[in-house]
C-alpha cells in the first residue's frame, strides 16, 4: 500500500514540487485522448486532481489509468505542479493537481446502484440511498453532516465540563420510564417471562445521580421510543442529558442559553438575538403552537367581541361553549399573492387541525371583499383598527373552541409563511414556560402528565393539586429555536410525598406506584438536594445547523418512516432456538403475517 502524506482536500500552491502520496475513490475521469488523463480523486477531505501524462509514466500506469472506473479506490504517488491559468476556484485544491508518477489499484466499484452523486441524490429515492448507504455517506453533504455531529458533540462536552459536569453512563436494560411513549423490550434470558424495557430516556437515573451526589451530570446517550418515525422523529435518537443539583428554572436556563448561544456562534457564526421567555398560553394564544417560529410575525387575534356582532352564523354559533372564541390573522400583502387555490391550502391545513373551515376575505381600499366579506360590514371598522389590516391584507379567521381555533390558525400561519417564503433570515429562540401539569384525556378519563411524572409543580400551584388539577402550572420548560423544539426539561420533584400526590393525580395507587417507582420514591427519602435540568435532542440541533428537515440525513445508520434499517434488513425473524432459551412462543397467525 502507499502511505499517504495529505488527503485530498490538503495541498496548496504552497506545495509545489513536492513530491506526495495520496488515496481515496476515483470521483471523475476524464480521457483526453493525446496521452493524458485526468482523475478527480475524493475522499473526506476532498477533492484532488490527477494528472496521468504519457510523457511522465509507464505504459503500464497508463494503461491502468485508462481502465479506472468511478469510485475504485486507488493510491498514488505524484508530484504537485501548479495549474497555471486552468485553476478551479470552486475547490480549496484547485490552484494545483498532482502529476501521477505511481498507481496501486486497491479495489475496483464493480456495478454501482448508484452514484454518489449531489445532483442525483435529489431525485433519488430515499429507499434507495439507504439500502447502499455505504455509498449515500460518501457524498460530501454528508459527510458534512456526520461532520457537524461530531463538532457539536465536541463543543457540548467541552462546554459542559467547563461548567463542571460529569459525563456518566446510564444502562440500556433497564425498567420502564414514563416519557409517554411506548416501551422497546428486550427479553430476559436468565429470567424467563420477564422483561427489560430499553430508556426512553436517562430520565430516573439522572435523578438518582444528584441523590447520589453526583451534583452536575451530562451524558450524549440514546433514547428508544417505540413511536411512529417522523420527519422530525426517530424511534432510536441522541439526547445531549443534563442534570443540575441545588438549582432552579432561572439558574438552568440562564447556563442552557449560553450554551445554546455557544454552539451557534462557534459552529453557525451565527449570533441570536434576544431569547423571551413565553409563557405557555400566551404562546397558544398568539402562534398557535407550544414552539412558536418567531422568524416571522403573523400573529394571532381574538375578535371575539366584534365577531359576537355579525350575523355570520359560523361565527356567532361558537358562543354556546365556554371556551368559544373567534380569532384571526392577517397577512400582510398576500390578497393578490393568494390565489383561490393557495387558499385552499390554507384551509386545508386548517381542516387538517380540526377546524370547520377557513372563513377569509380580501382587504381592499374599499374593504372586504369575497369570502366571507358580506357578514363583515358592521364590524369592518373596528377589524381594521384591532388589527392594523392594510388594503391588499387577506385576512383569515378561526371560529370554534379555543384549542381547536388556535392550533389551527397556529398551522394555517405556518402554511401561509412557507407560502410567502418568510421562513428564512436571522435565526429566532425562545423559552416556552409555565406549562400546564397535566393534560386530561378524555378517552382514558384520567389525566396525565404534560411533561413527565417528576416534573414540579410551582410552588404556589402546589395546593390545588387534587382540588383543580388542569390549573396547576408546572416549572417545565422547552427550549425552541426556528420553531423546533430543540430540548426540554424541568425543576423535579425532590420530596417524596409531593412525588407521591403527583402520581395519585395521574391515577396511580400506592401500590403501582411503589411496583413502578418504588426505588425512586424511595431515592427521595434517602437525602435528595433540590435539582432540575433538560434535555436536547442532538439531532434536530444537527438538523437546524446543516439545514435539512429530514433527520433522516443527520443518522449515519437511520431507519425508515416504517421503523425499518432497510441496509441490514433489521427487523429480522430469530431462530426458534433463540426463541426456546427465552421462553417465547410467538402466535401463529402473527408469524404469518
Ligand atoms: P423530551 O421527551 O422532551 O424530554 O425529550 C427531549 C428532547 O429530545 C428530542 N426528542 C426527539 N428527537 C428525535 N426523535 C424523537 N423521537 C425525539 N423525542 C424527543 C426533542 C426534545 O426536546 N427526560 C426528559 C428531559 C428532562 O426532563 O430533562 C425528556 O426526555 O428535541
Ligand atoms: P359557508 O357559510 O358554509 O359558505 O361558509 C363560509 C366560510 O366559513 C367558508 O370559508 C368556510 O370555510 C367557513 N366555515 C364553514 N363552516 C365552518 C366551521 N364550522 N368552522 C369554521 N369555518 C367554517
Amino acid at each position: 500500500m502507499i502511505k499517504r502524506t495529505h488527503n485530498c482536500g490538503a495541498l496548496r500552491a504552497t506545495e509545489e514540487a513536492q513530491s506526495v502520496s495520496l488515496g481515496g475513490w476515483v470521483n471523475t475521469i476524464r480521457d483526453q485522448g493525446k496521452g493524458l488523463v485526468f482523475v478527480d480523486l475524493r475522499d473526506r477531505g476532498g477533492l484532488t486532481q490527477l494528472v496521468f501524462d504519457q510523457e511522465d509514466v509507464s505504459d503500464d500506469i497508463m494503461e491502468a489509468a485508462r481502465g479506472l472506473r468511478r469510485e475504485d479506490v486507488i493510491g498514488i504517488t505524484g508530484v504537485v505542479r501548479r495549474r497555471d491559468g486552468r485553476e478551479n476556484p470552486r475547490i480549496p485544491t484547485g490552484h494545483i493537481e498532482v502529476v501521477v508518477t505511481a498507481l496501486e489499484v486497491y479495489s475496483r466499484a464493480q456495478d454501482l446502484p448508484i452514484q454518489p452523486d449531489e445532483h442525483e441524490a435529489e431525485n433519488m429515492s430515499e429507499e434507495v440511498r439507504l439500502r447502499h448507504r455505504q455509498i449515500d455517506l460518501r457524498r460530501p453533504s454528508m459527510q458534512a453532516r456526520l461532520q457537524m455531529r461530531h463538532d457539536l458533540a465536541k463543543t457540548t462536552r467541552e462546554f459542559f465540563h467547563r461548567f463542571g459536569f460529569l459525563e456518566v453512563e446510564t444502562p440500556l436494560l433497564i425498567r420502564s420510564t414514563p416519557e409517554g411513549a411506548r416501551d422497546f423490550v428486550v427479553p430476559s434470558r436468565i429470567y424467563p417471562g420477564r422483561w427489560y424495557a430499553l430508556p426512553q430516556s436517562p430520565q430516573i437515573f439522572k435523578q438518582i445521580l444528584m441523590v447520589a451526589g453526583c451534583d452536575r451530570y451530562m451524558q450524549i446517550c440514546k433514547c428508544l421510543r417505540d413511536e411512529d418515525p417522523r420527519a422530525d422523529r426517530q424511534a432510536e435518537f441522541t439526547q445531549i442529558d443534563l442534570e443540575l443539583s441545588f438549582t432552579d428554572q432561572d439558574e438552568v436556563i440562564k447556563i442552557m442559553t449560553a450554551y445554546l448561544r455557544r454552539i451557534c456562534k462557534d459552529l453557525k457564526d451565527m449570533e441570536l438575538g434576544v431569547i423571551p421567555q413565553i409563557p405557555w398560553r400566551e404562546a397558544m394564544d398568539t402562534w398557535g403552537c407550544d414552539r412558536p417560529d418567531l422568524r416571522f410575525d403573523l400573529k394571532i387575534h381574538d375578535i371575539s367581541e366584534l365577531a359576537k356582532k355579525t350575523d355570520f352564523k359560523v361565527f356567532t354559533s361558537v358562543f354556546e361553549h365556554e371556551d368559544g372564541t373567534v380569532r384571526a390573522i392577517r397577512l400582510p400583502g398576500a390578497s393578490e399573492r393568494f390565489t383561490r387555490k393557495k387558499i385552499d391550502m390554507l384551509e386545508e391545513a386548517a381542516k387538517t387541525h380540526g377546524a370547520g373551515g377557513l372563513p377569509w376575505t380580501r382587504w381592499t381600499e374599499d374593504g372586504p371583499e369575497g369570502g366571507v366579506a358580506k357578514f363583515l360590514g358592521p364590524i369592518a371598522d373596528e377589524l381594521v383598527d384591532a388589527m392594523d389590516i392594510e388594503p391588499g391584507d387577506l385576512v383569515v379567521f378561526g371560529a370554534d373552541r379555543w384549542e381547536t381555533v388556535v392550533t389551527s390558525l397556529g398551522q394555517v400561519r405556518l402554511r401561509a409563511a412557507k407560502l410567502m417564503s418568510l421562513m428564512k433570515g436571522a435565526w429566532r429562540a425562545c423559552w416556552v414556560v409555565d406549562f400546564p401539569m397535566f393534560r386530561w384525556v378524555e378517552d382514558r378519563q384520567r389525566w396525565v402528565s404534560e411533561h413527565h411524572p417528576f416534573t414540579a409543580p410551582r410552588p404556589e400551584d402546589i395546593e390545588r393539586l387534587e382540588s383543580d388539577p388542569g390549573s396547576v402550572l408546572s416549572a417545565g420548560y422547552d427550549l425552541v429555536l426556528n420553531g423546533s423544539e430543540i430540548g426540554g426539561g424541568s425543576i423535579r420533584i425532590h420530596d417524596s410525598a409531593l412525588q407521591q400526590r403527583v402520581f395519585n393525580v395521574l391515577g396511580l395507587t400506592e401500590d403501582e406506584t411503589r411496583e413502578k417507582f418504588g426505588f425512586l420514591l424511595e431515592a427521595l427519602k434517602h437525602g435528595a438536594p433540590p435539582h432540575g435540568g433538560i434535555a436536547f435532542g442532538l439531532d434536530r440541533l444537527v438538523m437546524l445547523l446543516t439545514g435539512t428537515d429530514n433527520i433522516r440525513d443527520v443518522i449515519a445508520f437511520p431507519k425508515t418512516q416504517s421503523g425499518g434499517d432497510l441496509m441490514t434488513e433489521a427487523p429480522g425473524p430469530i431462530d426458534q432456538e433463540q426463541l426456546d432459551e427465552l421462553g417465547i412462543t410467538v402466535q401463529e397467525e402473527v408469524a404469518a403475517e
